[in-house]
């Protein structure tokens, strides 16, 4: 997998509760390569949680700061990275991710997603009105465009390993 990788990270793509995070923790540890996640990332060099963000300075703020962490991690050399929801859907940021990496939609049904981020709803994009509704029309909205990603991983409700295995063998 590596050599076919060819100095390209892997960047997980989806929605909220998709399982980017922890399938690519697995993934990483699997194809030995260093593990990036892009909200983690964006909270250590702003030095505030997402929730923070939003509030403090809105959306447009945080796309513009998420596509300038991308665009920096994927050109730091190979990795596993998660990135957040939205990130894929950011024309600037996408192109980053076309350029340096092989992209990875885990894609997950609407149950699926609701039960991982009902655990701890702190996604201020679930926040303003009723979370399975607003995941449902993401879900309409945002499906399409991940569809373009190189791969396409069915997010099922079984352990990250499998998952991470089954992306490990797709690449
Ligand atoms: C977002 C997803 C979140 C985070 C932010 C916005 C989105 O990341 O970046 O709350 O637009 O879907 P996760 O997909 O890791 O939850």
């Amino acid at each position: 997998v590596r050599e076919k990788l060819q100095d390209r990270s892997v960047a997980l793509v989806g929605l909220m509760g998709a399982g980017k995070t922890t399938v690519g923790r697995r993934l990483a540890a699997l194809l030995g390569l260093p593990f990036s996640d892009s909200d983690q990332e964006i909270e250590q060099v702003s030095r505030m949680s997402i929730p923070e963000l939003f509030e403090a300075y809105g959306e447009p703020e945080f796309r513009a700061l998420e596509a300038r962490v991308v665009s920096r991690l994927v050109q730091e050399g190979p990795r596993v990275l998660g990135t957040g929801g939205g990130a894929y859907l950011n024309p600037e940021t996408r192109s980053h991710l076309k350029d340096h990496a092989v992209t990875l939609w885990l894609k997950a049904d609407l149950d699926t997603l609701m039960a991982r981020v009902m655990k701890r709803n702190n996604r201020p994009l679930l926040k303003t009105g009723d979370p399975r509704k607003i995941m449902s029309k993401l879900m309409g909205e945002r499906y399409p465009v991940y569809g373009s990603a190189d791969i396409i991983i069915q997010s099922r409700d079984v352990k990250r390993e499998v998952i991470a295995a089954e992306a490990a063998e797709a690449i």
